[in-house]
């Protein structure tokens, strides 16, 4: 089947890139991306220096595309109808009620979008799960989809998304694979085909891998999960560091060194961040208890157990190098996002240290070159209300945080800096220059570990692991 016209639902940090670089290498094919949000469309059709996400390399291609063969709408329906194709890229969170509140993926999201592709279909589809789902839940989308009244027959595949936040652009340019699962029938095998026709038009054939589609759903939570795995070892092992005398980064080059285990994803940090990797595992947690593996359960369960312990061993050492009491003392944060070359600030580590350091009674400033400051805000507030703090205390607290535009208001008369984002911007600062503004002896908290070592520096350097 040829396809020309592509329609996908959720307009997010997956929809967006996705289909600009599909629409960008696919010039006959009509892509329209579809949102319940206005707002977040909005700003897609707006300026390229003003696009609802910020990724290295996203403004050109949209720029190429847009009003070409890439549209982006909030009339849903007409979109969903128009397309042989639907991408489902909408959000799927951890539940945070009922059964599995905590652990399993909330699919209310995509439930809603798969009833809407049913009532709104008068022509066959072919429906994709782009979204990160629990294994079998094509299952349940293809029931949701069954109670569609005008004869439409639909074809699900999933198609789960492997790129990473700052590096969109590239990994969907040259992906280490594309995988495609589906059904062993005709018509399944015929959905298999048009979409693989579609990535080869920039991937190469080597590299899109087809396979069932519980395999491909699964597959997508087990690759999150062996790579927020290994950065929880290395993390476990720089605790261990740190009694020891050993070095983390030496242990982990050596370590990397060995092809067998290589070098990525070992860089020891203050823990990981992100949409995706906790939630991906809570799920995983979640679909072991289900089916009663208790054990494989635990085990990926302590991945996200260390990562918490990363983030509040961080910030003990920052509490307990400034003599123990951080009351009412300026401590400077910087960076917000989950990493860098992103303004997402999902899960991002800098959340819970700042809210340890309000709690202990710090003064908390904070500077991210990309982060808006409601953002922060935001952030700071939702965890607290997760706590059920009342709007008095949240408002008292967040008092005592304060957002900059520029590094130094943020650093000048500060106790500690503490990195929690690797920024380059922050590498090349003149660290020294700094210590001497802040309040002495200056005490500087690397926690991505991206100030070299030296023996000239005139302020108290901490890094994870050493
Ligand atoms: P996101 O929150 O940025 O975007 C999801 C969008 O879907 C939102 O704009 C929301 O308004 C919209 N939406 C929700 N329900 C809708 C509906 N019924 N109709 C229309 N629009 C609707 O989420 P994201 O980061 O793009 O993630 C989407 C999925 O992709 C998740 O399952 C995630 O796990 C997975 N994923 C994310 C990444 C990533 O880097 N963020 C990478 C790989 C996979
Ligand atoms: C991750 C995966 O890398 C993607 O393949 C996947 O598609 C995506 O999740 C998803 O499903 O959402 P992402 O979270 O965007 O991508 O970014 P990563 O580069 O994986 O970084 C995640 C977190 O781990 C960041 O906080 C990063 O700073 C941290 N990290 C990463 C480390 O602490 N050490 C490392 O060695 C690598």
């Amino acid at each position: 089947m040829k396809i020309n016209n592509i329609c996908c639902i959720g307009a997010g940090y997956v929809g967006g890139p996705t289909m600009a670089v599909i629409a960008l290498k696919c010039p006959d094919i009509k892509v329209t991306v579809v949102d319940l949000n206005a707002d977040r469309i909005a700003a897609w059709n707006g300026p390229l220096d003003d696009l609802p996400i910020y990724e290295p390399g996203l403004a050109e291609v949209v720029q190429e595309a847009r009003g070409k063969n890439l549209f982006f709408s909030t009339d849903i329906d007409k979109a969903i109808d128009e397309a042989q194709m639907i991408f489902m890229a909408v959000n799927t969170p951890t539940k945070t009620y009922g059964e599995g509140k905590g652990f399993a993926a909330d699919l209310t999201f995509v439930e809603k979008c798969a009833r809407q592709i049913a009532e709104a279909s008068t022509t066959d589809k072919i429906v994709i799960e782009k979204s990160t789902l629990p294994v079998r839940t094509a299952e349940k989308i293809k029931e949701v989809l069954s109670s569609n009244t005008k004869g439409v027959n639909f074809e699900v595949l999933s198609n789960p998304e492997f790129l990473a936040e700052g590096t969109a652009i590239q990994d969907l340019f040259k992906s280490d694979r594309v995988l495609v699962g589906g059904d062993d029938t005709e018509s399944g095998k015929a959905a298999v085909a048009a979409l693989v026709s579609i990535y080869s038009n920039w991937i190469p054939k080597e590299k899109i891998l087809t396979t069932n589609v519980w395999s491909s759903e699964l597959s997508k939570l087990a690759s999150n999960a062996m790579l927020a795995q290994r950065i929880s070892s290395i993390n476990s092992l720089s605790a261990l560091c740190e009694k020891t005398g050993a070095d983390i980064e030496e242990v982990s080059q050596a370590i990397g060194m060995d092809s067998r285990i290589g070098s990525k994803f070992l860089k020891s940090s203050v823990g990981f961040g992100g949409s995706c990797f906790q939630k991906d595992i809570l799920n995983l947690v979640y679909l072991c208890r289900h089916y009663s593996l208790d054990e494989v359960a635990e085990y990926w369960h302590q991945v996200v157990k260390i990562n918490n312990y990363q983030k509040n061993r961080f910030t003990k050492r920052i509490i307990s190098g400034l003599n123990g009491t951080i009351n009412q003392k300026k401590i400077t944060l910087l960076g917000w996002a989950f990493k860098k070359d992103t303004n997402d600030t999902r899960e991002s580590a800098a959340i819970y240290v700042a809210d340890i350091l309000l709690e202990e009674g710090a003064e908390v400033h904070i500077f991210d070159p990309m982060v808006k400051e409601n953002r922060i805000r935001q952030d700071l507030t939702t965890l607290c209300e997760a706590r059920n703090e009342s709007k008095h205390e949240i408002s008292v607290k967040l008092k005592r945080c304060i957002v900059h535009q520029e590094n130094i208001g943020a650093l000048e008369n500060s106790f500690a800096a503490a990195i929690l984002t690797e920024w380059d911007e922050f590498k090349f600062y003149d660290w020294n220059a700094i210590a001497e503004k802040m309040v002495q002896p200056a005490k500087v908290f690397d926690g991505r570990n991206i100030i070299e070592n030296s023996l000239d520096y005139n302020f108290n350097l901490t890094k994870i692991g050493s």
